[in-house]
């Protein structure tokens, strides 16, 4: 090459969750046994019905054949118009639908939100952070993500303290991420914890980015729970919010941008307007699922199967809690919400740590797989594809030093579940102890 074509930050773009599903795909065939897949926050996936009601409008749209032209840039108005009227009626800030972007799910919004920085502006997230944040941050920036911490023993809260640190010290600090309900912890953070996050983006003249995603799948202390909307008063922030999880309907390729405060700050609007020039250029973004947003989200149906869905996920995080509760080595805290849990090894992990794989073949593999200087969890990740056939996600793929693994509570089978998480917890008494028995 006459010169070199790759990208500063071409080394922060990893995205585990869908890597290992190769290699997880590699032993099924190997092994000849079915992989449960705990990796991916996919509710379809892991066997989710869409209910009827919601299929009927979809068809019903399919039908016109205005859903299959271009929409405008920034989506449909009579869909903006439903979110914007939803979002004011909630309370705080107040937006109109020229405060709402539509993008090709999130993952393309959140590409934008940090692709379209200035190079030097550092957006400061959690850790552990879902990677699709963090390696878009870094990326753009050519620099390892920087972050605040989320406590595992503190129920995942975030270190206040840490994170106003970091702002006060690094000028390159722009904007402050906030992921809630998190992914990877479950975590829901409470009011007055974003309250402290918003008075720190005040003093140190920050924005936010809220992921809200999971922002209707809170199923404990629900009342300590609140939107940004509603918390952010005069600060300049973007709510990322979609149909993915919600709906769901992860194969639609639909989110959207809520934009707050943005009239009275001229450098957060003109960043705004760069992102809407960009998606301009690629003309908009799905129309099909922006057509039926207002005819689900408005259903009489819609807030009691939302409420039933949660009891399930309530239900899951509890009977989760129950199995890992009785596993020494690990700290787990049963998620509030969204349906990630993150188990965290609260032990040393050594070398010598290890799972029994029988099958010759598979073990061989995943060896080959295993790179020799692994991150101890990557290690019982792999070999747990081997040994239970149960496809998790290293915890140290999530931007943290803490050595652990994300699952989800999406298996609807409640058969499956208890035998999923039994064998997680079985494994996990199995690893730490082979290194212990392999020392003496
Ligand atoms: C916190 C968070 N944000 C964004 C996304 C991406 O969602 P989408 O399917 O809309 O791209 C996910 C997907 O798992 C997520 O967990």
């Amino acid at each position: 090459m006459r010169m070199n074509i790759v990208h500063i930050g071409a080394e922060e773009l990893n995205y585990e969750i869908r890597k290992i599903a190769d290699v997880a795909n590699e032993v099924e065939r190997l092994s000849g046994q079915p992989m449960a897949w705990e990796n991916i926050g996919d509710p379809v996936q892991k066997g989710e019905h869409i209910p009827d009601w919601i299929k009927d409008i979809i068809s019903e749209a399919v039908q016109q054949d205005r859903t299959y032209a271009y929409s405008p840039t920034r989506g449909l108005l009579r869909t903006r118009e439903f979110l914007a009227d939803r979002c004011n009626a909630r309370g705080g800030v107040r937006i109109t639908p020229e405060d709402i972007i539509f993008f090709n799910g999130l993952g393309d919004a959140v590409n934008k939100v940090y692709y379209l920085l200035r190079r030097e502006a550092r957006v400061i997230g959690p850790s552990p952070a879902y990677s699709t944040h963090s390696s878009a941050e870094a990326g753009h920036a050519g620099y390892p993500p920087i972050t605040y911490r989320l406590d595992p023993a503190n129920h995942w809260m975030p270190d206040l303290e840490e994170l106003r640190n970091k702002v006060k010290y690094n000028e390159s600090i722009a904007g402050i991420m906030i992921i809630n309900p998190d992914n990877p912890t479950g975590a829901v953070f409470p009011r007055e914890v974003i309250r402290e996050m918003v008075a720190i983006a005040r003093e140190y003249k920050l924005f936010i980015v809220a992921d809200e995603i999971y922002m209707n799948m809170v199923f404990q202390n629900r009342e300590n729970y609140a939107p940004i909307s509603e918390l952010i008063e005069d600060v300049p922030a973007i709510s990322l919010k979609g149909i993915s999880k919600e709906i769901p309907w992860p194969g639609a390729r639909c989110g959207w941008m809520e934009v707050y405060n943005q009239k009275d700050n001229p450098i957060f609007q003109k960043y705004i307007k760069s992102i809407l020039d960009a998606k301009m250029l690629e003309v908009c973004s799905t129309t099909l699922p922006q057509t039926v947003i207002p005819d689900i989200l408005g259903h009489p149906q819609y807030n009691d199967w939302q409420v039933e869905r949660n009891r399930f996920f309530e239900k899951r995080s509890r009977r989760a809690g129950e199995i890992f509760g009785k596993c020494p080595g690990v700290i787990v805290n049963p998620p509030a919400g969204a349906f990630y849990l993150s188990v965290v090894f609260d032990k040393q992990l050594t070398d010598d740590m290890q799972l029994r794989i029988e099958n010759d073949r598979v073990r061989t593999y995943l060896e080959s797989q295993i790179p020799p200087n692994a991150e101890a969890d990557r290690r019982f990740v792999y070999q747990l594809l081997g040994a239970r056939n149960i496809c998790t996600v290293p915890l140290s793929s999530f931007v943290t030093d803490l050595f652990g693994f994300r699952c989800t509570l999406l298996e609807r089978d409640d058969e499956k579940f208890e035998s999923i998480y039994t064998s997680l917890a079985d494994a996990i008494q199995e690893f730490v102890h082979s290194g212990y028995v392999a020392a003496v």
